[in-house]
């Protein structure tokens, strides 16, 4: 699959929601509220905390994280989707949050080691191709500080919706598919998998989140990965 092909299918959905209607919703992800008390629980100042996050969308967890004070960036390709986090920003008066009409596979805006945290909250999902998740990882540990975190929320290989899918449209690489409906790229993540992301990151925290999500009016169990890495000193 072409990169510029996912591209446009993204955009595609961030004008018109058809299937990830939670990516639409300007309520912050769950998992972003947990890593956020978990970080609270670790840094007694969070106005001094600088994040970002990559593959955004419109900025739900980003702008949430801003009102609690922290310094954030959201970063996507998707010219809508951060046309939309910039105007959530803008309503709801938010001053510390800024937003990148940026690919995350090409060379951050951020200097070496300035950021305390990456957040990639089902960012790695949508990128279609190993080589390509392998130039943003490069691009979370170079821009993160010693010390620092990443926070991982992966779709797993258990996540019954994504399992049928697999089994229906499968993609050209491990534990993905291709949407019916759309032909966007989605990829799981097995343990064997999550484990070999970040080898040279100590690991912190790695859980696996039981919830029902809705697809198509339908419910399905889901067991994501929650995951916390750090930079080593
Ligand atoms: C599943 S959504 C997650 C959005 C957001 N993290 C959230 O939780 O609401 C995936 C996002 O990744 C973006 N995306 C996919 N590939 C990208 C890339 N190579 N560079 C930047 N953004 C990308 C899409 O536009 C989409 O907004």
């Amino acid at each position: 699959m072409e990169h510029e092909e996912q591209k446009r299918i993204w955009e595609e959905e961030h004008k018109a929601p058809l299937v990830l209607l939670q990516m639409d919703s300007d309520k912050v992800s769950s998992s972003v509220e947990e890593f956020f008390l978990w970080l609270k629980s670790k840094r007694s100042d969070l106005t001094k905390v600088i994040g970002v996050e990559m593959c955004c969308g419109k900025g739900r967890n980003t702008n949430w994280l801003a009102k609690q004070g922290i310094h954030m960036s959201g970063l996507d390709f998707s010219q809508t989707a951060i046309k939309v986090a910039k105007e959530r920003a803008e309503k709801d008066s938010i001053t510390q949050a800024q937003f990148f009409v940026h690919d995350v596979t090409e060379s951050w805006p951020f200097k070496d080691e300035s950021q305390d945290f990456v957040l990639d909250c089902f960012g790695s999902t949508d990128i279609e191709s190993g080589e390509l998740r392998q130039k943003a990882r490069a691009e979370m540990l170079r821009v993160l500080k010693p010390g620092g975190y990443i926070f991982l929320y992966l779709l797993s290989t258990e996540d019954e919706f994504h399992k049928e899918m697999i089994e229906k449209n499968p993609a050209h690489d491990a534990n993905a598919f291709y949407h019916i409906q759309t032909g966007k790229y989605e990829k799981t993540f097995s343990e064997e998998e999550v484990k070999n992301l970040f080898p040279t990151l100590k690991v912190l925290e790695v859980k696996r989140i039981k919830k029902l999500a809705e697809f198509f009016g339908k419910s399905y169990n889901c067991q994501h990965f929650w995951v916390v890495l750090e930079k080593q000193v």
